[in-house]
């Protein structure tokens, strides 16, 4: 079906809008990155030193490349030139060690890092609108200053995650505002990045798109992935550790290239997350399933997702998936749709089974607890997954917000988000613990919210001596049912059978009677 064209309420947003993105660009005041360049180097400008810019700003300097990643928030600029890291990013504090001051420099100093830059991504913020449109008004308002600051020839790359056709309005934006037609492209480069492992999604990708409508274009922005193109990264000596390789792969491992239409590119990224996010949906609807019928969703991924067709990835079933991409992305994929005069129903139902995934889990507490006025509750993860201190569209953080609704007194403990979880919580109306076991010291039951592999490796029977009540609720389906039983556990989690330990409920703190137990 023909697309049509887009509508001002999806791609372009209000012109009251005034980013604070526009506002305090300060001077440049850095000089080390005026050095001649090596043969191979490039001058990279990143703006936005957000999750994806600061990763691929990182990276890129890693590549070799001379990086300049420029952000409004002077604060901001300031910490990262001391050196601190703003984000919980395994292999991003390393890299910012190893190439700040050297080849990766922080400004506010937009123009200047146009001017000295061949490629210019723009990694800015896409926030959803009420209405689930995305805001795009700071890719916008970056286009209109990078069109001020054309001299040579430049690509601008769109990075951020925005919804087809952004890409030519951006152009549009660019012309208007001055930019000569014949001194820029603007090309589409999807990031892939998974929070937690966002360094070695960059460096060891499964796909580099890009989307570009010219060779030239194309060309440019393949150059800045080059040294992973042609495997020359992964030869040195101080290569930042990947994956491991898969046991088909033949020789060293060099990345994927594939060159794209912008409009394909644009369309790839958010196609793949709403797959994935089907993905997780599904597995989800099915493990309701294998609890309606007693199978086991373990046994059924297994059978499921031995089919290479399918895979094992992302089969993982829980509480619905989170973050600051899935839902968001999902909505504006919806959007773009609906937009094009086309219904994509699926879309909806994946939104849907989401967020009953959540109600579930809440059922499956009130199961446990039978009233939960006045029930005190610990509960481990707050990040809206492992290995990150996102709390963004966290499910655990909807979950706590229902049961504090409910009457339940909340004490949490998250091994890297519970600064961010502060703010969301700043009455003080949840605890928080210096440690998993301090978290469910007393409670009647122990709640797991996020898959950290942490708190898989949590000793059971301490588990069962802190709780008042020896109820575990898991939404990750951290722990083997068997172990839980092992260990006295009453035990709930997702698509598989409920564990009733028939061992007697203990006394709150009666510790020495349950080490008498264990004895016996
Ligand atoms: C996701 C995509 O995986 C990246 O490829 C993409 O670049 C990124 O969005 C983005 O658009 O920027 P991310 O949101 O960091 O990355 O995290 P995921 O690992 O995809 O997890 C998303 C959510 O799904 C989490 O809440 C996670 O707990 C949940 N999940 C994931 C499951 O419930 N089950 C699974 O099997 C996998």
């Amino acid at each position: 079906m023909q697309v049509s064209a887009p509508s001002p309420g999806i791609l372009l947003p209000s012109k009251n809008l005034q980013p604070t993105y526009l506002l305090g660009w300060g001077p440049w005041t850095e000089n080390s990155w005026r050095k001649p360049l090596g043969n191979d180097e490039m001058r990279i400008a990143v703006v936005g030193s957000g999750y994806v810019g600061l990763v691929a700003g990182a990276c890129f300097a890693e590549l070799g490349h001379n990086v300049f990643v420029v952000d409004n928030d002077q604060r901001k600029v300031a910490a990262l030139q001391r050196g601190e890291c703003p984000i919980h990013e395994k292999f991003l504090p390393e890299l910012l060690q190893r190439h700040r001051g050297n080849r990766l420099h922080f400004t506010s100093d937009l123009a200047a890092a146009v001017r000295r830059s061949r490629i210019i991504f723009i990694a800015v913020g896409t926030p959803p609108r009420e209405d689930g449109d995305v805001d795009l008004s700071y890719v916008e308002s970056v286009a209109e200053d990078i069109a001020g600051a054309i001299d040579t020839y430049k690509v601008v790359v769109e990075k951020s995650t925005v919804p087809v056709y952004t890409n030519a309005w951006v152009r549009r934006i660019m012309l208007l505002n001055g930019a000569p037609p014949e001194l820029f492209d603007v090309a589409s480069n999807p990031e892939f990045l998974r929070e937690g492992s966002a360094v070695t999604d960059f460096l060891y990708p499964d796909r580099i798109v890009i989307g570009a409508d010219t060779t030239r274009c194309a060309d440019v922005v393949a150059e800045a992935y080059r040294p992973l193109t042609d495997g020359s990264y992964y030869e040195r000596t101080d290569v930042i550790p990947g994956p491991v390789a898969p046991a088909s792969m033949d020789g060293p491992f060099k990345a994927h290239l594939l060159e794209t239409s912008t409009k394909s590119a644009e369309l790839i990224k958010h196609a793949s997350n709403a797959f994935l996010a089907m993905k997780i949906s599904f597995v989800n609807a099915v493990a309701s399933m294998c609890e309606a019928v007693g199978a086991d969703i373990e046994q059924v991924c297994e059978g499921i997702g031995s089919d290479s067709r399918i895979g094992r990835r992302f089969l993982r079933p829980g509480v619905g998936y989170g973050g600051s991409c899935f839902p968001k992305d999902l909505l504006a994929f919806r959007a773009v749709a609906r937009e094009s005069g086309l219904h994509f129903g699926l879309l909806d139902e994946i939104a849907r089974v989401n967020e009953e995934q959540r109600l579930r889990f809440l059922r499956k507490v009130k199961k446990a607890l039978w009233t939960l006025k006045g029930k005190k509750l610990g509960v481990l993860g707050l990040a809206f997954k492992n290995g990150t201190d996102d709390i963004r569209e966290s499910p655990a953080i909807a979950i706590v917000k229902s049961l504090l609704k409910e009457g339940c007194s909340v004490t949490a403990y998250d091994p890297a988000a519970m600064n961010r979880a502060r703010e969301e919580f700043p009455s003080g109306s949840v605890k928080f613990a210096a440690d998993a076991y301090d978290a469910i010291t007393g409670a009647d039951a122990c709640l797991i919210l996020t898959e950290w592999e942490d708190f898989s490796a949590l000793d059971l029977l301490r588990i069962r001596k802190l709780l008042r009540y020896p109820i575990v609720i898991d939404g990750r389906n951290l722990f083997k049912p068997a172990l839980m039983l092992a260990a006295g556990l009453n035990y709930y989690s997702v698509g598989r059978a409920d564990v009733l330990s028939s061992r007697p409920s203990v006394a709150p703190f009666q510790n020495q009677a349950i080490e008498q137990d264990e004895a016996a």
